[in-house]
């Protein structure tokens, strides 16, 4: 058992810290105020090699691990959890499946693009009442000739107006329920494709999520995924890997709020001592220092079953079930621990708190966590 990052590991994280540093802390404050998607920092980011990290470098990816992955991720969302969404998405939501079951043909067409950063991804499961309960979708496809007939709408995509590519779920045959769910790949500017205004949101503000509305796009029959009714399989295997991307999204915001803790209460005074001389701070401050560890383990763990091609939709699901409390319970204290200062915008705690709740919902709310857990575990 190592514990160790390996060099290539290390020159990840550095590189990521240096960027979330230099380039995505400046504006982030005012970002978050004003629900500015970071267009130039998403671009550098492709050029960085952070939207397609574990792609293949023959579609253009980095050819990087999971673990690399998770690195990037956790450095990233210390600072700016909607840079980090739009990255987790693009990455584990989009490239991953279509590298696993896309045609070479829609690789060559999609992927690449994708993986390089000069396209975005968006991931479109989700509909007005087909959430946790995500069977359910009555957004429909069906077969005319060459093409399908797309009709629906869904709900709470991230990415939802910046995306160029798609991957839209959609029946294409009602009567055999989930196994007659499809994916297909959809492009931004079709005819009958619109995106409907961006949400206004508690937490992750900059990034974009909007609703999609699909009347009578014509979708070639070269754009689906795999078979027929393979649609809602590739949604949870792929969910299983972005369950990972979450968790160490909150993971990360925890990381972050507690390393502002930790140097604020070196410098804050009271009662003619730094706060973090006295044991009350002390004690919050090795708490959340516990949890985050803790956290921390889980998430790689999760990352390492994955490259070594074990079975981890277990282990993800318990990785992000456990990170996102832990990032709520860590922003909490930290804003805390600023006093007066944390509750506002200045001092980055509160908007890290903000930011952390969306990870206890997005990609299965913590009670589906639940469920896949006591699932595995009774299997
Ligand atoms: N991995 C692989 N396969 C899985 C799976 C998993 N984690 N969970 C379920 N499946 C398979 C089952 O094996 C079953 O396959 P078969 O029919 O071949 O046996 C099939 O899926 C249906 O599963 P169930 O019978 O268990 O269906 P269910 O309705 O009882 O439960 C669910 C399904 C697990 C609750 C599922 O609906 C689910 O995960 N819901 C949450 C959806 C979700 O995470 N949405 C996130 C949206 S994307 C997003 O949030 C992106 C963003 O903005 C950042």
């Amino acid at each position: 058992m190592h514990f160790e990052l390996t060099e290539e590991h290390r020159a990840v994280q550095e590189a990521a810290r240096d960027f979330a540093k230099n380039d995505l802390l400046p504006g982030v404050i005012e970002r978050d105020i004003e629900c500015r998607f970071p267009v130039d920092e998403i671009k550098k980011m492709g050029e960085l090699g952070f939207m397609g990290m574990m792609v293949d470098p023959k579609y253009s990816g980095g050819g990087m691990d999971t673990v690399s992955y998770v690195i990037a991720m956790e450095e990233l969302s210390k600072i700016d959890a909607s840079a980090s969404v739009v990255m987790s998405v693009n990455n584990s939501l989009v490239c991953w499946g279509m590298e696993k079951y896309a045609s070479e043909a829609q690789k060559e067409k999609y992927l690449k693009p994708l993986a390089s950063g000069q396209k975005l991804g968006a991931f479109a499961l989700s509909e007005p009442e087909a959430g946790s309960d995500a069977t359910s979708q009555k957004t429909e496809a069906y077969l005319e000739g060459d093409h399908y007939v797309l009709n629906g709408t869904k709900n709470w995509i991230t990415n939802g107006s910046k995306a160029d590519t798609y991957l839209v779920f959609a029946q294409t045959d009602h009567s055999k329920g989930h196994k007659g769910i499809s994916v297909f790949i959809v492009e931004k500017g079709w005819e009958g494709f619109s995106q409907g205004h961006k949400e206004d949101k508690l937490g992750i503000r900059a990034s974009d999520t909007t609703s999609l509305m699909f009347t009578d796009v014509k979708v070639p029959v070269e754009n689906r995924i795999g078979e027929e009714g393979f649609g809602f399989k590739y949604a949870m295997e792929t969910l299983n890997g972005g369950r990972i991307g979450i968790a160490a999204q909150a993971l990360g915001i925890a990381a972050g709020a507690y390393e502002f803790a930790v140097a604020y209460s070196k410098e804050r005074k009271t009662f003619g001592k730094p706060i973090s001389q006295h044991q009350a701070i002390q004690f919050k401050l090795a708490d959340m220092a516990t949890t985050i560890e803790a956290a921390r383990l889980l998430v790689y763990k999760a990352a390492w079953l994955k490259d070594q091609g074990e079975d981890y939709s277990h282990a993800s699901a318990m990785a992000k079930l456990y990170a996102s409390q832990v990032a709520m319970d860590v922003s909490i204290e930290a804003v805390q621990i600023h006093g007066g200062y944390g509750y506002v915008r200045e001092y980055h705690v509160e908007r890290l708190m903000r930011d952390a709740k969306i990870t206890q919902i997005y990609e299965g709310t913590s009670e589906i966590q639940k469920i896949v857990i006591s699932r595995g575990i009774l299997r």
